[in-house]
């Protein structure tokens, strides 16, 4: 968990990598539909583009399906899910279970200016920043050679009504959290490394 912008998609990248497990983001898996232009594409595209969540009953199905296949046998990684009190509530009620559910905790000040400043593969949804974290060849991805992009919703206009449904809609699972005592807060750092070694050592994940 964590405000939009706040390094949930990065780190969920690092720690993939690192444990071997999946990295599901739900942002992500919209985005893919939208570009797709498939059934829930075309409903959940007037959603992101003005900075509101996407219904609860079709972010829940999504996920069920996802979380259903082969390769999250072994475990994964939650990146925007979930993501207001009644998805947490369905997800109890599915039968997955937590580990931990880790928040990252960062200023309102500085998401705006991260946000200005991603990038993200249009194939593999790698994320980058052009100063924090650029590609190594300005516009292309590392991993798989795709182009980089700017996300639509990467607006000021836009960044601002996600933090405000951020504050409303998803901060109370943060005593959701903390009641079933799996809420682990790690503060951003200002470098992403530095980041990665508060979460690693929030989890008590030795790699
Ligand atoms: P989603 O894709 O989940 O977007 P978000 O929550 O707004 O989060 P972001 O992806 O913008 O940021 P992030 O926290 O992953 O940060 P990142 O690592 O990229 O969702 C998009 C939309 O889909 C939602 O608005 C909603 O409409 C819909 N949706 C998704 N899930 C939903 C759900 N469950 N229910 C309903 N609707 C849903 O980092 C940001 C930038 O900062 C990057 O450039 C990065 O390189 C840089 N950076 C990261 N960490 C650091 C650091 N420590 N120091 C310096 N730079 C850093």
């Amino acid at each position: 968990m964590g405000p939009p912008g706040g390094g949930k998609g990065t780190q969920a990248e690092i720690l993939s990598e690192k444990l071997s497990i999946p990295h599901i983001s739900t942002g992500a898996i919209i985005r893919n539909a939208i570009r797709e232009k498939t059934q829930l594409g075309i409903v959940a595209e007037g959603y992101i583009e003005k900075g509101q969540l996407v219904p609860d009953d079709l972010v829940i199905d999504m996920v069920s399906h996802r979380l259903s296949q082969k390769d999250c046998e072994n475990g994964y990684i939650l990146d925007g899910f979930p993501r207001t009190l009644p998805q947490a509530s369905a997800m109890d009620k599915i039968g997955i279970k937590l580990d931990a559910a880790l928040n990252l905790v960062v200023a309102d000040e500085v998401i705006v200016k991260r946000l200005a400043g991603r990038r993200e593969c249009k194939r593999c949804a790698a994320p980058y920043h052009i100063d924090f974290n650029p590609p190594k060849v300005d516009g292309v991805c590392d991993k798989c050679g795709g182009e980089l992009i700017t996300r639509e919703d990467d607006v000021p206009e836009t960044i601002r009504q996600r933090l405000d449904v951020y504050h409303q809609q998803t901060e109370p699972l943060i005593g959701f959290y903390k009641e079933k005592e799996l809420l682990v807060n790690v503060q951003g750092r200002d470098t992403i490394e530095e980041t990665t070694m508060a979460v690693l050592d929030a989890l008590g994940v030795k790699c």
